[in-house]
């Protein structure tokens, strides 16, 4: 798989350059800056602290070009852009400080902001970013942004329910993923799927998602077995063919957004499961990170992301909807370090 065999410079969570981020000053300085700020309407976010920002950012993107020539072209992806920026630094005041100390100094913070909250913002958790024009790029760990991708806990959780899957993709011969981004469970770590064995089938509604993957996988996704339909898990449970069928269904980054109906959200991956099959899904559990996300990042979606609030609430609820529909509930693992997500694994 072309771009993600490329070598990266990088560390990992463990090596004495890592340099964890202070949940007092790095996530709740910002909330509190984007809370304070929102409450009293003469520090609202002024047009000369938009127009510094700016300056900021375009003078990081100068001193980090190869040549005039592609600053000059940066520059203009970025004022295009701006005012997408500008909207979410108003509407959630902690960014602008967050990016005159931290977003305006990388080359990736920026256009992730603007991936926010689709698929493709995913992509820092694994440690690549698209540059200003969309190409995906591993991020270097000189950039800011890199500290950020090793230790976010939200990006964290990330890791870690793509490491879990992982571990039972590999042996599944028919696998369904729903709300499957970019597919990092089949390239992140060098996993590489044997597309004479393995069939996997993927639904996303987000036809953005096709330029990217077509930079990761080629233009041709079935050369690798997978057949990408760009539309949502509600047309894949209504299609009867798709019933019965699977040994292993995923659907990661999914559960979280539909809470208030995951029995019925449940109910479809089960159906789509031949007998003896696995199904895997992730819920996200409140913490900080998740809170600077919303009032800093400005994550938000159109079916509102819910996280638990209790680990024993998720799993008495979800354990009650497999009573329910007959299955088991195998198992369920917590993300260890920061809690933030927490993974089940269900048998039919
Ligand atoms: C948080 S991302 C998770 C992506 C990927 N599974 C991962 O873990 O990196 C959520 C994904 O759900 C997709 N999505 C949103 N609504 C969906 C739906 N109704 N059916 C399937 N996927 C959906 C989005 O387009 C997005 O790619």
């Amino acid at each position: 798989m072309m771009i993600m065999d490329a070598k990266r410079s990088g560390w990992e969570a463990g090596s004495a350059r890592n340099i964890p981020l202070s949940k007092e000053y790095h996530y709740q300085a910002y909330v509190m800056e984007t809370l304070k700020r929102r409450a009293l309407p003469w520090r609202r976010v002024s047009e000369g602290e938009v127009e510094h920002i700016h300056q900021v950012l375009l003078q990081h993107f100068a001193a980090t070009a190869e040549n005039d020539a592609q600053f000059v072209q940066e520059r203009c992806q970025i004022d295009k852009t701006w005012p997408t920026v500008k909207k979410y630094m108003r509407e959630c005041p902690g960014l602008t400080r967050f990016m005159l100390e931290v977003g305006a100094h990388s080359r990736f913070f920026y256009p992730f902001l603007l991936d926010i909250p689709r698929g493709t913002a995913m992509l820092p958790a694994f440690f690549y970013g698209r540059d200003i024009f969309g190409k995906i790029v591993p991020i270097p760990s000189s950039d800011p942004m890199y500290q950020f991708c090793l230790n976010d806990p939200v990006f964290k959780s990330v890791r870690f329910r793509n490491e879990y899957e992982q571990k039972y993709l590999m042996s599944a011969i028919m696998a369904a993923i729903l709300a499957g981004g970019l597919l990092p469970q089949l390239w992140y770590g060098g996993y590489d799927l044997d597309p004479g064995y393995q069939k996997i089938t993927v639904y996303d509604p987000d036809v953005g998602l096709q330029e990217p993957l077509s930079q990761i996988f080629g233009d041709d996704l079935s050369k690798h077995g997978i057949t990408y339909h760009f539309s949502g898990f509600g047309e894949a449970f209504a299609d009867e063919s798709q019933w019965g069928k699977y040994d292993f269904v995923s659907a990661m980054g999914l559960a979280s957004y539909h809470m208030k109906d995951l029995d019925s959200l449940l109910r479809g991956k089960i159906r789509m499961l031949a007998p003896g099959g696995i199904l895997i899904f992730d819920l996200q559990l409140m913490v900080l990170a998740l809170i600077f996300d919303k009032f800093v990042l400005h994550w938000e979606t159109d079916s509102p992301m819910k996280p638990v609030k209790s680990v024993a609430k998720a799993v008495d609820y979800v354990s009650s909807i497999c009573r329910d529909l007959g299955v088991t509930l195998e198992e369920y693992v917590i993300e260890p370090e920061d809690k933030a997500g927490v993974v089940f694994r269900i048998s039919k």
